[in-house]
């Protein structure tokens, strides 16, 4: 019976521990208990925030509440007083941005930030300038974008997990790919990168982060200062972006239409998270409706 008692007991210990590890490969990005001061500005204080495998994560909050510091740290581009970033269970913390971004995060920055003296088409080769010389794997290249070396392999019956890529195949796919989305930047591949519209350069800044082929595409508010029109077309790429395997952690004052197109949802107060749930649960929030949505 003691015997029993004891195999059980590791059975499930075993159990939890293989329960322990697909959770933490579903898991994305962990940030837990993230502090970060600007000299005597407490800009962030113990945020934890999680994002799962395949997911749209929102961080809503108003001006000055710390999004953008949390999205930087989360780059590698400010420091951390306190806390921890684990990305697929790897302790990120303290890595340099440049190497971040090689592991898969990619960031469309606050204000667009494209290089205005540039064309379009050389601010898109300047997203890819992380990307390694070596075989990357196939979950970056689009069946239907693949070259047809690549695209034999993807239909044959035996479908290999990674295909060897060169640099400049990834680099041909994913520009094909970001002119299949925003046709507009084909037109105008190039024109001076600074005379694009606002709703245009939004464009190139999210098509210069898919360049360097994220896997966790993070966005510092793509929708600020564009036509309802144009934040609608943003909107449904990222949901499309998404459908297609990228997960995505954005920031937003547009609370509502995030909200839509997000399953989760973080609301950060100066520097605290003071609110986390299920974006259709925010979304039948009152307190937030009031405070984020209005009527
Ligand atoms: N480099 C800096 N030096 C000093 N204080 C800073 C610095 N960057 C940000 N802050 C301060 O930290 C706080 C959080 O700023 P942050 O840019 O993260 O806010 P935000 O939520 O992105 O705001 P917004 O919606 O206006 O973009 C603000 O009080 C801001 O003034
Ligand atoms: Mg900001």
């Amino acid at each position: 019976m003691g015997l029993m008692n004891e195999l059980t007991a590791k059975l499930r210990r075993q159990r939890s521990g293989e329960l322990a590890v697909e959770m933490e490969k579903d898991m994305v990005l962990s940030v837990k208990g993230l502090e970060v001061n600007y000299g005597p500005i407490n800009a962030l204080k113990d945020v934890t925030v999680d994002v799962k495998q395949g997911s749209i994560v929102c961080i809503l909050g108003s001006n000055g509440a710390g999004k953008t510091t949390l999205l930087k740290k989360i780059s590698g581009v400010v420091p951390a007083d306190k806390g921890k970033i684990h990305y697929r269970g790897e302790d990120i913390t303290a890595l340099d941005p440049e190497v971040i971004t090689r592991k898969g995060i990619v960031q469309s920055p606050e204000g667009r930030q494209v290089f205005a003296d540039l064309t379009v088409k050389e601010n898109l080769q300047i997203g890819a300038f992380t990307l390694k010389d070596d075989a990357l794997p196939s979950s970056m290249v689009f069946k239907t974008d693949a070259n047809p070396r690549v695209k034999s392999i993807l239909e044959s019956e035996d479908v290999p997990k990674t295909i060897p890529m060169t640099r400049e195949e990834i680099i041909r796919n994913n520009m094909e790919r970001v002119y299949k989305m925003f046709p507009v930047l084909k037109e105008r591949a190039a024109q001076i990168a600074g005379s694009l519209s606002g709703g245009e350069q939004q464009m190139l800044a999210i098509g210069r982060a898919l360049m360097a082929s994220p896997k966790l595409l993070i966005l510092d508010e793509p929708s600020l200062g564009l036509a309802p029109m144009i934040v609608k077309d943003i909107f449904s790429t990222l949901q499309e972006l998404n459908n297609q395997g990228t997960t995505i952690l954005i920031v937003e004052q547009n609370a509502l239409q995030t909200l839509k197109i997000a399953d989760y949802g973080y609301v950060l107060k100066v520097g605290k998270i003071i609110k986390h749930a299920d974006a259709q649960a925010l979304l039948n929030d009152q307190e937030l409706i009031d405070a984020y949505i209005g009527k």
